[in-house]
C-alpha cells in the first residue's frame, strides 16, 4: 500500500515523464492541490487551459471545465480525472431550450454560464465565470441580456450592472442555493467577530449579509490578505480546510455544513494517479463543428474579460 506522499511523489514523476499538465478546481480536496500544476476558480482554469505548454492536460474538476480545456486546446489530450464528475447546474438547461428562448427574447444578448454543456455554449454569445461575470457583461456592446441559468448569480451581477436589462431563467446550483439566511443567522450568532465571504451562486437573501461576495479564489484571497482573524465561509466546504493550511493562525467556519458538492468530491488522488497510468479518467472527444462554435463564446470571456 502506497502512503499518500509516495502516491504524489509517483503522480509527479509520471507528470514530467508524460509531459502532462494537472489542473485543479479549487474545491478540490488538499491532497490533489499539492501535486497540481494549477489550481484556480474557473476563470483562472480558463485562462490557465488556454497557456499550459504541455500535450497533455488532466482537469481534476467537473465535466464542463475538463470540456472548457478541450476547447481551448483542440489539438491536446485533455483526461477528465473522474468520469462521473459532473455539475448538476450543467445539465438543467440544452442547446435547443436556448434556441427556443431567442425566440421570446430576439433583441437579447445570451451570456451563459461557464458551468453549462459546450453543445449549450454553441449557441449562446459569451460565457461567464462568478469572477468574470460582471466586468464581461459591462464591457459587451448590447444592454440586453438573457442570463442562464443560475438566476442567483444572474441577479447579483444585474445589481452591480443597473443600466442594463436582465432576464433570467429559473437553474442554479442546488447546493449553494440550499443555504439559506436562516445559516447566516445562525453562523453569526455564533460566530459575532466572523467575516462573511460568500460564493454569488447563494441566494440574495445570503449574499445581502455578505462582507465579500465572489468566486472561489475571490474568497480565499479576501480571507488571506484580511486582517480579521475569522471567517465564515459561504462557499463549498473544501474551502475551509485550504484556507486552514494557507492561514493557520486565523479561524475559518462554515456557513452550512451541507455545502458539501458530491460531484466535486468524486475525484481521488488514486484517481489522477490512474489517468497518468493510462488506467483511469476520461478523454474528452468532441466534433470539430462543436469545438468551433463553443469556443467563440469561451474566447468572448476571454477577451471581454481582460
Ligand atoms: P468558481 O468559478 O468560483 O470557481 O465556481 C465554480 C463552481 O462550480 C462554483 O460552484
Ligand atoms: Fe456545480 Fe454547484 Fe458543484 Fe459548483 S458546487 S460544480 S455549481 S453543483
Amino acid at each position: 500500500m502506497l502512503t499518500t506522499t509516495q502516491l504524489q511523489n509517483e503522480i509527479i514523476k509520471l507528470k514530467k515523464d508524460k509531459d502532462v499538465c494537472i489542473l485543479a478546481h479549487a474545491y478540490q480536496s488538499h491532497d490533489i492541490w499539492e501535486v497540481a500544476d494549477y489550481v484556480g476558480d474557473s476563470y483562472g482554469l480558463s485562462v490557465q487551459a488556454a497557456k499550459a505548454p504541455q500535450k497533455t492536460v488532466v482537469m481534476c474538476g467537473v465535466r464542463f471545465m475538463a470540456e472548457t480545456v478541450k476547447i481551448l486546446s483542440p489539438n491536446k489530450k485533455v483526461i477528465l480525472s473522474h468520469p462521473q464528475a459532473s455539475c448538476p447546474m450543467a445539465e438543467q438547461i440544452t442547446a435547443e431550450d436556448v434556441i427556443e428562448l431567442k425566440k421570446s427574447y430576439p433583441d437579447y444578448s445570451v451570456v451563459a454560464y461557464i458551468n453549462t454543456t459546450s453543445q449549450l455554449k454553441t449557441v449562446c454569445d459569451v460565457c461567464v465565470t462568478s469572477a468574470s461575470a460582471v466586468k464581461v457583461i459591462k464591457n459587451m456592446d448590447s444592454d440586453k441580456i438573457l442570463f442562464i441559468p443560475d438566476c442567483n448569480l444572474g441577479a447579483w451581477v444585474a445589481k452591480q450592472i443597473p443600466d442594463k436589462q436582465f432576464k433570467f431563467v429559473s437553474g442554479g446550483c442546488p447546493i449553494h442555493a440550499a443555504v439559506g439566511e436562516k445559516d447566516v443567522l445562525l453562523a453569526k450568532k455564533l460566530h459575532p467577530n466572523a467575516k462573511l465571504l460568500v460564493h454569488p451562486e447563494c441566494t440574495a437573501d445570503v449574499v445581502k449579509h455578505a462582507d465579500y461576495a465572489g468566486s472561489t479564489t475571490g474568497i480565499m484571497d479576501y480571507a488571506k490578505s484580511g486582517t480579521d482573524s475569522e471567517y465564515i465561509i459561504g462557499t463549498e466546504n473544501s474551502i475551509i480546510q485550504h484556507l486552514q493550511y494557507a492561514c493557520p493562525d486565523k479561524q475559518f467556519f462554515p456557513l452550512s455544513k451541507h455545502c458539501v458538492c458530491d460531484n466535486m468530491k468524486l475525484t481521488t488522488l488514486v484517481d489522477v494517479y490512474n489517468c497518468l497510468l493510462s488506467t483511469g479518467g476520461e478523454e474528452i472527444v468532441m466534433s470539430d463543428e462543436v469545438i468551433g462554435k463553443a469556443r467563440r463564446c469561451i474566447d468572448n470571456m476571454l477577451k471581454l474579460g481582460n
